[in-house]
């Protein structure tokens, strides 16, 4: 993989409520935060930052990485659990050589059981969880390294 010169961040569903949703969870900041936040440390990469509730536009994004050859940090959300759809989607992504590093805001292995499975992590290229927005920041940090 040559250097970046976008990135997407992909959201899944309920992300869009950041800031409100479980905060004892998920923290105060907001989606926009977290956007603005990865701008600050793009260092001329643009962050093209995307949330949908809907399965079907998530794998519609992931099939744009395939064809623009774009890098992609993805936050599944709960579709992390059980959406195969999503997973072959991914695959497609990472099977083209395009990394895909799976995020999580929460540490899912803390949480409840059926939190403890993801049907991405099998063909993501890395997972990093547990560390709020400093999931991201990772793996974005993981993703401008190949520079
Ligand atoms: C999450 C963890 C998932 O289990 C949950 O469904 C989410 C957010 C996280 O970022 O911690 O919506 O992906």
């Amino acid at each position: 993989m040559t250097s970046p010169t976008r990135v997407l961040v992909l959201n899944g569903p309920n992300l869009n409520r950041l800031g409100t949703r479980e905060p004892e969870i998920y923290g105060t900041a907001t989606l926009a935060e977290l956007h603005a936040e990865l701008r600050g440390i793009a260092d001329g990469v643009e962050i093209d930052l995307r949330q949908s509730n809907d399965e079907g536009e998530v794998i519609g994004w992931l099939h744009d990485a395939v064809d623009a050859r774009t890098p992609v940090i993805l936050n599944p959300a709960a579709f992390t659990h059980y959406s195969y759809a999503l997973r072959d989607a991914v695959a497609l992504v990472t099977e083209a050589g395009i990394p895909v590093i799976e995020v999580h805001l929460s540490n899912p292995h803390a949480r409840e059981e059926f939190r403890h499975t993801s049907v991405i992590s099998g063909v993501a290229t890395g997972v990093i969880a547990g560390f709020g927005f400093g999931s991201y920041r990772l793996a974005l940090a993981q993703l401008l390294s190949v520079r």
